[in-house]
């Protein structure tokens, strides 16, 4: 591994203009912006038009961020896009996207990790540069979970959102990204899962009228993993660098619940200051949560040269992770 590290030469986002409020889905399903705002903080939420999909957010959030990096997309070596809502399930929509750009020399593929996506590309990418794989990487976060989202069942159709966040990175002599954690348990897969549409159960008119061709979720139970895995990630891996929790100058969580996010804060001692928090605004927007949160509170002037900031995903896998990067 090289000694020189990786960092974040720029961010940017990609977000559908659609809006869905507490209200419009007060007139879809059984449910109240007091519920909503209550048990999960949210008050509205982007939905992608007929003409968007995950490639036209995934593009519109690499410009941005290979714009503010001064990367040119020939000089990009992989491109890994982290999504459960690809563009089709082949080819990869990393490709797509590639080919969108004209980044020519990258290699491509796509990641699925749930919610934790984005954080696993960024371990894999700083992996790949720092083992030889090159200078310049492109990782993004994008989802259109409004395309798998069930309508019809209040109990998920209010928490889910689409859109993109990107980030390039390039090999530094900075500090950048300091450590990275990543885990699964694959015995809690059918907690949140989407059951059709794969080998086991191929997409027939009979898996489509079962409507399983959606996102199904045990919510009380992904709750419970959530607080604890973030609490626990968040000090996993602090502890594979000096520093501690009191060090951290913003902590930047998935954005799945605002409950979630203020346990976990609350078990690791992070006083809401230092917390990013946009869930209000785009819900539960699965891989792409955590880079646009991170590429807003970069535009907010939240995150400073020399900050410390720690990001803390989990999902569907189920899996979970966190990076350290010193900004
Ligand atoms: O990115 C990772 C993915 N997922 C998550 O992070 C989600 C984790 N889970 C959660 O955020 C929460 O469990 C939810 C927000 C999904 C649910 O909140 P909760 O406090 O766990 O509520 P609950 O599921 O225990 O439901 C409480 C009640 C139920 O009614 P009864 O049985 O007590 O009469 C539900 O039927 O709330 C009802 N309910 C609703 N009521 C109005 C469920 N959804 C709605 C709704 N509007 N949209």
């Amino acid at each position: 591994m090289s000694d020189r590290r990786v960092k974040v030469l720029g961010t940017g986002s990609g977000i559908p203009a659609g809006r869905l409020t507490n209200l419009d889905l007060e007139k879809i399903v059984e449910t109240s912006d007091e519920w909503i705002t209550a048990r999960t903080g949210i008050k509205e939420r982007r939905i992608v038009a007929p003409h968007e999909s995950a490639a036209t957010l995934a593009l519109q959030s690499a410009r941005v961020a290979l714009n503010r990096a001064a990367v040119l997309p020939s000089d990009l070596d992989v491109i890994i896009v982290a999504t459960v809502t690809p563009e089709m399930p082949f080819p990869a929509t990393a490709c797509l996207l590639q080919d969108h750009l004209g980044a020519t020399r990258a290699a491509c593929f796509d990641l699925e990790a749930g919610c934790t996506g984005f954080v696993y590309a960024l371990s894999v990418a700083e992996k790949y540069l720092r083992g030889g794989g090159g200078e310049k990487a492109l990782i993004v976060g994008v989802e259109t979970l409004s395309r798998i989202v069930d309508w019809q069942d209040r109990s998920t159709c209010v928490l889910f959102g689409d859109g993109a966040g990107a980030a390039v990175l390039g090999k530094t002599e900075e500090p950048g990204v300091l450590a990275t954690y990543l885990g699964a348990d694959g015995s809690g897969g059918s907690l949140l899962e989407l059951p059709a549409g794969g080998s086991r159960i191929p997409s027939t008119a009979e898996s489509v009228a079962r409507r399983l061709h959606y996102i199904k979720m045990s919510g009380n139970e992904v709750f419970r993993f959530a607080v604890k895995i973030m609490e626990e990630a968040s000090r996993e891996v602090l502890s594979r660098t000096s520093f501690s929790v009191e060090e951290v100058d913003l902590f930047i969580p998935h954005q799945a619940n605002i409950r979630i996010i203020h346990s976990a804060a609350r078990r690791l001692g992070i006083a809401p200051e230092r917390i990013f928090v946009n869930v209000h605004k785009y819900g539960n927007t699965s891989s792409a949560s955590i880079p646009i949160a991170l590429n807003e509170a970069w535009e907010e002037n939240r995150i400073h040269a020399g900050d410390l900031v720690l990001l803390v995903g989990f999902g569907a896998g189920l899996t979970w992770g966190s990076a350290l990067i010193r900004w």
